[in-house]
């Protein structure tokens, strides 16, 4: 990852945090996208990173910090959609208000980020994407019905930009299981919630945003040069029954 031009949305938190902090280890230079201000500037100066604060569902936001950050770094070899935000519950019970936010953070923002990246991306000799889905969006649970629905549209934009920009960008999805960050905190807030769903998963355990992390950087490497358009879960065991 020596030099590569790095963006990361979502960078100020969970996988996006653990991702910037594996790629500066590994020598990337980066670019952080969150709206979040505060913890934002935390992450990037402990990375030494291009802090650039923007919403995601805003489609002038993005344009700007998209290009603020490839003009920042000199270009941009890999872009990482990892913001996104979770709602649960009956879907007949579900507000509108919600379900429209899980679509405008979740599968809007990443279209947003790559139809702004693309031009820069193409320049790149070793161009990579990669979208942070879920692996709900591989094997839906109840109660999921919006973030579902985006993660699952993430796969299907992941699979079909990733004809249209081969050969010379490869685009990935990795799929995460529930894993220790402040989204899912809230949703298994006792023991007994949370052990239920730790047994759904053959590894019986949540996952850390350092194994997603890892994940992110071998889909963005040379080793993974034959691989595009996949849907990797990282999911402790749980999509493939
Ligand atoms: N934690 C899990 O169990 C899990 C499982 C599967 C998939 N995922 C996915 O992984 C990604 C990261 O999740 P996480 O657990 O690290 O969550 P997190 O809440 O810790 O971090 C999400 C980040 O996205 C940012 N964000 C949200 N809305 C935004 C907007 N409109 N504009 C800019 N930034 C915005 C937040 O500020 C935050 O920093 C998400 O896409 C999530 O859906 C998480």
């Amino acid at each position: 990852m020596l030099g590569r031009r790095v963006l990361v949305t979502g960078a100020a938190s969970g996988i996006g945090a653990a991702i910037t902090e594996l790629f500066a280890r590994e020598g990337a230079k980066l670019a952080l996208i969150d709206r979040s201000d505060e913890a934002l500037t935390k992450v990037a100066r402990a990375c030494e990173a291009l802090p650039l604060i923007a919403d995601l569902r805003k489609s002038d936001e993005v344009a700007k910090a998209v290009r603020t950050a490839a003009e920042r770094l000199g270009g941009l070899d890999c872009v990482i959609n990892a913001a996104g935000v979770l709602s649960v519950g009956p879907f007949d019970q579900g507000q509108i208000e919600d379900w429209e936010q899980l679509i405008a953070v979740n599968l809007t923002g990443p279209f947003l980020v790559c139809r702004a990246a693309v031009e820069y991306l193409r320049k790149a000799e070793f161009a990579t994407i990669v979208n942070v889905s879920s692996g709900i969006a591989l094997r839906p649970l109840s109660n999921y019905a919006g973030y579902a629905a985006s993660k699952a549209g993430l796969l299907s934009f992941t699979k079909v930009i990733a004809q249209e920009l081969a050969p010379t960008i490869r685009v990935n999805a990795v799929c995460p299981g529930p894993i220790e960050t402040p989204m899912i905190r809230d949703t298994y807030p006792t023991k007994s919630s949370r052990k239920k769903a730790e047994a759904l998963y053959a590894l019986g355990r949540f996952g850390t945003s350092s194994e997603v992390a890892a994940a992110v950087m071998f889909l963005c490497a040379e080793e993974s040069s034959f691989i595009t358009g996949i849907s990797m879960a990282v999911d402790g065991g749980r999509s493939f029954h």
